[in-house]
């Protein structure tokens, strides 16, 4: 029987010891005390951030501060919400000799990018031959920060030069389409946490439609998100989109009560989360998300 210690060193750096090595990577040079500080000084963006979710419409417009607060607050839960999907989901892996090429949409900082390259761990897949795209928006201004979540390790089993970030905008075809040849060649396309963003805009459900028409016999489309309204919308016009050609595999519930899910360290508690910790993260304890697991016949 592996030990939690044992584990934790086979998964790799993960959570907000990950998250917290990215942000010091973010903001070099800092002693302790300016490392307090710094974390302090984030707390207006992250009660923005959360008042924000709160109203469920974020917008796409993330200050620098809110991106780095994302990555804090908001990265840890997602990653380990992204790997217990991808473990309920039971997505194939191809023998290990093989390629295995992964797009992820509204990627932000690349929290379920980074529960992907934990899976491959897990799984003892070769990620020599994992293919990693991430797609957003705002990809110049997430760049940094999935740089820095790529040199704490998150993706380390994954060459770099297999890791590469693009823009898209969703709401856009041609948009879309300039990345046809990288969708058609994906056995995995997932989404979460992106209907905040998207969900009034039916454009973008056309291009999850087209993206989805592009992939191969096999591939799977995993979408993710809390089930208020929009997720039933979405669901509902991508089946009538699709006709007969979409059927979701399964909806997985997923309960963010069962994550394997640490704390987060003093550090953090005290100089970030003190006020706004039961605001975001004990609440997600008790947020049940979707999960649409799509295989493309
Ligand atoms: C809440 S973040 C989710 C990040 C990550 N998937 C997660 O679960 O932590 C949503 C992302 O969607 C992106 N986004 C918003 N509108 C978009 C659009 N029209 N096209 C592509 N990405 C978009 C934003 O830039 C943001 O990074």
């Amino acid at each position: 029987m592996r030990t939690k210690d044992q584990e934790r060193r086979e998964r790799g750096r993960s959570g907000y010891e990950l998250s917290l090595h990215a942000f010091e990577r973010l903001n070099p040079d800092l002693t302790a005390d300016g490392l307090a500080q710094r974390l302090e000084s984030l707390r207006p963006a992250l009660r923005e951030l959360r008042a924000k979710y709160q109203q469920n419409r974020v917008g796409h417009q993330y200050s620098d501060e809110m991106r780095q607060a994302y990555l804090l607050a908001y990265f840890p839960p997602y990653e380990e919400m992204a790997r217990r999907v991808l473990d309920l989901a039971d997505i194939p892996l191809p023998p290990s000799t093989l390629d295995m090429s992964a797009a992820f949409l509204c990627a932000g900082p690349g929290s379920d990018a980074s529960a992907f390259a934990g899976l491959l761990r897990d799984r003892r897949h070769s990620s020599s031959n994992a293919h990693i795209a991430l797609f957003d928006l705002n990809t110049d201004k997430w760049a940094p920060i999935q740089q820095a979540v790529i040199a704490s390790g998150a993706l380390a089993s994954i060459p770099a030069n297999q890791i590469r970030s693009y823009q898209i905008d969703l709401r856009e075809s041609s948009s879309v389409a300039a990345h046809k040849a990288i969708f058609t060649g994906c056995d995995l396309v997932m989404a979460q946490n992106f209907l905040n963003e998207v969900h009034d805009d039916r454009h973008s459900i056309e291009s999850l439609r087209t993206v989805w028409s592009w992939l191969r016999p096999g591939a799977r489309m995993v979408l993710v998100d809390l089930p208020y309204d929009a997720w039933h919308q979405v669901s509902r016009k991508l089946r009538r989109l699709l006709h007969d050609e979409f059927v979701p595999e399964r909806t997985i519930w997923v309960n963010s009560e069962e994550f394997r899910f640490e704390g987060p360290p003093k550090l953090l508690e005290d100089h970030l989360f003190s006020r706004e910790w039961s605001d975001t993260l004990q609440a997600k304890r008790k947020l049940k998300y979707g999960c649409l697991v799509m295989t493309k016949a």
